[in-house]
């Protein structure tokens, strides 16, 4: 998905922007987490090298993907807190028009609703704004965070696809959920 200017979107809670390398310490502080690392794709960080190499990593990304991954940042004791990531890209699973859904946020600021309003701002930007017809998302059937993030936002679950990744010497079962463009009448 690409845009004429970096993405910038923000809410009375919250602010969407890429991510730098002043977030590095932030990251680190939630990303050397083994509870936000457990169902998520990356290993939790050692050192602030590794929270550098994310931010690497995230900033070549964001050349090609433009809304993959943006920093979730909080206003918290007057100063800039970047609390976790969302993103939409297109996945390996992805088909014709369509985006997945990812995300992660620091521990300290689970169940206040951050990704479901993060998320909300991405897919109405994606439905809104280019042609994407249908964004799915994907998470072990044991993140109940996650997948009930999926469903406040109105996706719906498919199905399982049985043993689809391979973690910590375990195979998961991974739930696939989605939205259709004319499911999306949150904004309308
Ligand atoms: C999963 C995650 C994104 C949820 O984000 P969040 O902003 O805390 O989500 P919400 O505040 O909307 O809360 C999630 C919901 O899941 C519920 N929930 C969270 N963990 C749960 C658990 N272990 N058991 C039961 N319910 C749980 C919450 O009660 C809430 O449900 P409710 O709104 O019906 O009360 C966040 O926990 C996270 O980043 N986890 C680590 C990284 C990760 O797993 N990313 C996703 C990879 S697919």
């Amino acid at each position: 998905m690409t845009l004429n200017k970096a993405p910038h979107f923000s809410t009375k809670r919250l602010q969407l922007r890429y991510i730098t390398e002043q977030d590095a310490e932030d990251i680190f502080y939630y990303a050397k987490n083994s509870n936000v690392a457990r169902y998520s794709n990356y290993e939790p960080h050692k050192r602030i090298q590794d929270s550098y190499n994310f931010i690497r990593k995230c900033q070549a990304l964001n050349i090609k993907d433009s809304l993959n991954p943006l920093a979730i940042v909080i206003q918290e004791k007057g100063k800039e807190k970047m609390i976790g990531t969302v993103g939409l890209f297109k996945g390996s699973l992805c088909g014709h028009n369509t985006l997945e859904l990812g995300y992660a946020l620091g521990e300290d600021w689970w169940g206040k609703g951050y990704v479901v309003e993060a998320s909300q701002i991405l897919i109405n930007h994606a439905f809104k704004q280019t042609y994407t017809r249908r964004i799915q998302a994907v998470c072990v059937r044991e993140n109940i965070g996650s997948f009930r993030v999926m469903e406040k936002l109105g996706m719906q679950r498919e199905g399982i696809l049985r043993k689809h990744v391979f973690k910590n010497d375990y195979y998961y079962d991974v739930y696939m959920y989605s939205l259709l463009k004319d499911e999306w009448d949150i904004f309308k």
